[in-house]
């Protein structure tokens, strides 16, 4: 590596977000040069199909023309403002009102954040102050699940179950408590449907709650389709005996939509596709198609009444960011919502997930996968060293990696979470790249699983 080349400066100066530092100082990163439609090219010239969409975001491509004239348009006319002290401006007004027209029945009010760790560090702040109004103040715990994400703040990596963004910090934070994980294939027990393995869920959540007391519990936290848990779609029948038991001990619920939200799972939220009636939503990252960063939350009257009710209380409601409710974001939000209208995202998520889901499951069959499970345009490879028994491989193998890196070398890009491997594409992938990512897909297994055979030369890219 040539001292003063882009890679050799990336070493030098950068710290990378979730990344494995001491690889990278010695590795180096894939830099991204460009995008076009639902592929990226590297500095080196290598062109890949994004099957990540970035971080689950980028879900009009990489060369959506609309949004930067929107952003270019916005910053010419008022490039920033705050939503501060009673003032504001047309461009979050028209993005709440969009919001509010698409949203799920009951939400009421949206507050502009900047990340989805915002909103849902937002998204606690709410259900304090909701608790706080109702004379139970003594309601501060959250329940999240084991693998579930929900950013990186301080107290959403708390609610957050994964233990590599704990460890080293000396978290999580006191009052943060994590249920099961709703990966059926993994831990369902021989014999169990998945109806049965829900209740099962329903009944461990009761039996947390019980121990930590339903009087302190102040809501619950789940995506709708775990991602960074290894996209895992939940069994059938989880969310409503879920539900059943946050109502039975008036738990709020928020439905983490930060990466289901507008479209990937086949409707606009991921509320609708499971029945679930939250009390607040996150969501951002296809908010704006990733062109800008910008999260919302959405409240229901409820929650909102609490807020109103808190400023009559204490006045002003002390909570805020600089950027949050940016005009700049909101205005390429609301273009990004007019054209998940204009062109009918959701109905060609519809269009294509059966060829996506169904090109995937078409890798059952191979010898590295144990099992493969999706919705929409989100779906999760599962990874397994005897299928029969369902034993996985140890994490030492570093499988998943395996195949990632396999992946990258034929020109696609997916995520490894543990061994499940991560498919979420840019929502606007048609028939003809799904075919190519599933074939790129399968080169990539061949390869990986060629060189675990101890046959390196089939696993060099073409
Ligand atoms: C479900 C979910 N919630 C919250 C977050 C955090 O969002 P951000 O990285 O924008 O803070 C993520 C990020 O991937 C996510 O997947």
């Amino acid at each position: 590596m040539h001292p003063n080349s882009l890679h050799a400066r990336d070493i030098a100066s950068l710290v990378h977000q979730q990344t494995d530092l001491d690889r990278h100082s010695r590795e180096g990163a894939v830099l991204i040069d460009r995008g076009e439609g639902c592929r990226v090219w590297d500095t080196d010239g290598r062109e890949y199909i994004e099957a990540m969409a970035g971080l689950w975001c980028a879900s009009l491509g990489f060369s959506e023309r609309r949004l930067a004239d929107a952003a270019h348009r916005q910053m010419l006319k008022l490039p920033y403002y705050h939503t501060f002290f009673q003032k504001g401006h047309e461009p979050a007004v028209e993005l709440a009102e969009r919001l509010l027209a698409v949203a799920p029945p009951g939400m009421t009010r949206v507050l502009f954040q900047c990340s989805g760790s915002e909103a849902n560090d937002a998204a606690i702040k709410l259900a304090w102050n909701y608790w706080g109004v109702q004379g139970q103040p003594q309601r501060r715990k959250f329940i999240g699940r084991t693998r579930g994400y929900h950013g990186n703040t301080v107290a959403t990596v708390s609610l957050s179950g994964q233990p590599h963004m704990h460890q080293g910090f000396g978290l999580p934070l006191p009052g943060f408590v994590h249920a099961d994980n709703p990966n059926y294939y993994r831990f369902h027990e021989a014999g169990e449907s998945e109806e049965a393995f829900s209740a099962r869920m329903a009944a461990n959540l009761e039996a947390l709650i019980q121990q930590e007391g339903p009087d302190t519990v102040a809501a619950f936290f789940g995506e709708p389709v775990q991602g960074g848990g290894g996209a895992i779609t939940p069994p059938r029948g989880y969310w409503p005996a879920i539900q059943a038991v946050l109502k039975r001990h008036g738990i709020l619920l928020v439905a983490d939509e930060v990466i289901c939200g507008f479209g990937r799972t086949g409707s606009m939220w991921g509320c609708d596709t499971y029945g679930i009636e939250p009390d607040m939503i996150s969501c951002a990252k296809q908010l704006s198609a990733a062109y800008q960063p910008i999260s919302a939350l959405l409240v229901s009257s409820r929650v909102h009444e609490a807020l109103l009710e808190g400023s009559r209380r204490h006045g002003t409601f002390g909570h805020g960011y600089t950027y949050g409710g940016h005009p700049v974001a909101c205005a390429v939000a609301v273009e990004t919502l007019k054209i998940y209208e204009e062109r009918d995202i959701v109905g060609h998520v519809r269009d294509v997930a059966p060829a996506f889901l169904r090109g995937l499951e078409a890798f059952r069959d191979h010898p590295l996968v144990g099992d493969v499970r999706g919705v929409g345009l989100i779906a999760g490879v599962e990874l397994m060293a005897d299928k029969v028994a369902r034993q996985p491989y140890p994490a030492a193998a570093g499988v998943g990696g395996r195949v990632q890196a396999a992946c990258e070398r034929h020109g696609l890009i997916v995520r490894a979470i543990g061994d499940r491997i991560a498919f979420t594409p840019p929502l606007i992938l048609d028939h003809a790249e799904t075919a190519e990512l599933c074939a790129r897909f399968g080169r990539g297994l061949d390869a990986a699983w060629a060189e675990m055979q101890g046959k390196p030369d089939l696993a060099a890219a073409e």
